[in-house]
């Protein structure tokens, strides 16, 4: 499973890109607006490092503007995917950029049927939102497997994006049920470097090594 970083935090990036953790980056407005940058300068920035897809969303409601607006963003660098909401003029200017040979994210994906219309438009990648199913009582890793079945069933090319990540579980779940990618917040990616029986582990260790005066160099 890749592992995207869904964050416009430049510092963010650059430390889990040092690890080989950073295949791509997930942007969306609430991100950029978050950074306090300019889209286009933050987006250039993010694409100047990381050499795997760089989603940056437009922010038209109209397919005509947002297929402007995709042009516009795909100028910046040869990596961006550029992401369009799941609405019918979405789908229209998926479905335009995508014949252009430019890579598309549909964002906002909440059903195995929305699902099944962004590939048919084209679509790089699905993003389907985990979290915010979760928050309203619906379980969304049920929906990232219901897609995986029909994706399969078809041999759609789309390629699983789980988004809305929250846990580390999601991201462990994401991978036995086949997500291609898992965008998750950087301090989620960090997270699953923890483990409770770790901590007192080594805790065990740094007691004998400090009892017994053990050195290396
Ligand atoms: C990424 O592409 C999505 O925009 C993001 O994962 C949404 O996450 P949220 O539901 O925590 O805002």
């Amino acid at each position: 499973m890749k592992f995207f970083v869904d964050t416009a935090e430049i510092d963010a990036i650059a430390e889990l890109n040092a690890l080989g953790m950073v295949d791509g980056v997930t942007t969306n407005p609430s991100l950029i607006a978050k950074s306090g940058r300019d889209i286009m300068e933050v987006t250039r920035e993010i694409c100047d490092m990381v050499s795997g897809p760089v989603s940056a969303e437009v922010v038209a409601l109209d397919a005509e503007t947002m297929i402007k607006e995709g042009r516009k963003l795909t100028e910046i660098a040869e990596n961006i995917a550029v992401k369009v909401p799941l609405t019918w003029d979405g789908l229209q200017a998926c479905k335009t950029l995508s014949d252009e040979g430019k890579m598309v994210n549909v964002t906002l994906c909440f059903s195995a049927n929305q699902a099944l219309l962004a590939a048919k438009a084209g679509a790089t990648f699905i993003s389907p939102f985990i979290g915010r199913l979760d928050d309203i009582n619906i379980d969304g890793l049920d929906l990232i497997a219901d897609i995986r079945e029909i994706y399969d069933n078809y041999g759609f090319e789309t390629e699983i994006l789980a988004a809305s990540i929250r846990t580390v579980n999601h991201m462990s779940e994401c991978a036995k049920i086949g997500a291609d990618v898992a965008t998750a917040p950087p301090a989620v990616i960090k997270s699953m470097a923890n483990h409770v029986l770790t901590d007192k582990g080594l805790a065990g260790f740094v007691k004998d090594i400090e009892k017994a005066g053990i050195t290396i160099l």
